[in-house]
């Protein structure tokens, strides 16, 4: 047999390490695994968070005493389980969708998850639900996994719906480097990234970190502090 190069051991390291890891931080359960399997019959693309995503949202979530939590962009509602369970049995979930079948899916995923006292889905488009959540506010987290070329906006929403010590996540912030750079403007997602990126360093009121935690480490989410009024 072949031996195996450096790259693939270094490969493989990672691959097994991670593989470690979920299994000792992050094990998902039959929700879960259920909600991937509904997704994909559903045609939704498999796009979610993974494990270890989850439970960092929800470390995120008991680190901002969160009883209420936004998050824009449902998809199968894989993202919004770890978020609902990260919940006490008082706090709310409130997650936008802006396709009306995902939503039927996501409400699915929810009941058989068995956090739909807590979790709601809302059908429409973020840019006109998000002024309607003013009287709800202050969310003390806000994860957003939505159309990339609207997250500045969703930034300076989440923003005003948030209070002191609240958290904003957004996924996708790294594509690997793309994010992080000018050099592919020309694309609208990551023109929307590079700018969500950039907003949260330069906003007075934040304090952000984007970590590269996919698989194949190209790309991870930005998270991003609300800081107490100067
Ligand atoms: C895409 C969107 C996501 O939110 C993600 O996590 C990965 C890919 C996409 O639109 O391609
Ligand atoms: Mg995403």
């Amino acid at each position: 047999m072949q031996q195996e190069t450096e790259l693939q051991q270094q490969a493989r390291i990672r691959h097994e390490v991670e593989e470690n890891l979920v299994q000792l931080f992050a094990p998902e359960d039959e929700a879960l695994r259920t909600t991937i399997t509904a997704a994909k019959e559903a045609g939704l693309p498999a796009i979610h968070i993974n494990p270890l995503q989850g439970k960092l949202l929800q470390v995120l979530a008991a680190a901002c005493n969160a009883q209420k939590i936004l998050e824009i962009g449902s998809l199968a509602g894989y993202s919004g389980i770890w978020l609902a369970r990260a919940l006490p049995p008082t706090g709310r979930l409130i997650t936008l969708e802006v396709s009306p079948a995902h939503a039927e899916v996501v409400q699915h995923s929810f009941e058989q998850a068995g956090v739909s006292d807590r979790a709601e889905v809302r059908i429409g488009s973020a840019h006109e639900l998000l002024p309607q959540l003013v009287d709800e506010a202050p969310f003390d987290l806000v994860f957003i996994d939505a159309d990339k070329p609207s997250y500045p906006h969703y930034l300076d929403w989440a923003i005003r719906l948030s209070r002191p010590g609240s958290i904003i996540v957004a996924d996708n912030c790294i594509r690997a480097g793309q994010a992080l750079s000018e050099s592919a403007l020309d694309d609208q997602g990551v023109a929307g990234l590079y700018q969500y990126n950039l907003q949260t360093l330069k906003h007075p009121r934040l304090r952000a970190i984007a970590l590269a935690m996919d698989e194949d480490y190209t790309d991870g989410l930005n998270i991003a502090v609300v800081l107490p009024e100067a």
